[in-house]
């Protein structure tokens, strides 16, 4: 069980509502793909994924990137209990699409630098590591069914 102090909630809480996910999504998404291109074999189905040109217009990228920021916000409604709330999920992406659980750290990483650049100095120490500890529980919680 995590624990959370009432400032990690509020943090939490305050960054997310600034946080527009049809821009940061797609952005989080395409930077995965672009920095670990070993990532673009899962997504075979996504069309020309061949040049960073190519990943930032891909609208298929761009449209899974919001889905997989909106799942995010299930994790930041139910910050006690985050890895019941993810169970499916993380038993999907094992059993179905067998997604190598490490890049799950990749995609929280590179969605961090994403928000850091969008919100600069805002986006204080204190704050990210805040941030950073609820991405390690997502993380954790994606992986949990592959134990
Ligand atoms: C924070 C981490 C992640 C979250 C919250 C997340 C969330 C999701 C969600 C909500 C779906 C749709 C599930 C459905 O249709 O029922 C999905 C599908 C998928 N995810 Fe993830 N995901 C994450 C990380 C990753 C990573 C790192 C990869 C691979 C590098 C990945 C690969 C896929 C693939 C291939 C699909 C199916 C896409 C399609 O064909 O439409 N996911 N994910």
């Amino acid at each position: 069980m995590v624990c959370w102090s009432q400032s990690e909630r509020s943090a939490i809480a305050e960054l997310w509502d600034k946080i527009d996910v049809d821009e940061i999504g797609p952005q989080a998404l395409a930077r995965v793909l672009i920095v670990y291109p070993w990532t673009q074999r899962y997504f075979g189905n996504f069309g020309n994924l061949n040049s960073v040109a190519a990943i930032l217009g891909n609208r298929k990228v761009a449209a899974h990137g919001k889905v997989v920021l909106n799942a995010l916000n299930s994790a930041v409604q139910n910050l006690d209990s985050i890895k019941a709330t993810y169970s499916k999920l993380s038993q999907l992406h094992c059993e179905t699409l067998n997604v190598d659980p490490d890049n799950f750290r990749l995609l929280a990483d590179c969605l961090t630098i994403v928000i850091a650049t969008k919100f600069g100095a805002a986006f204080t120490p204190e704050i990210q590591a805040t941030w950073q500890k609820f991405l390690a529980v997502v993380v954790a919680a994606l992986s949990s069914r592959y134990f």
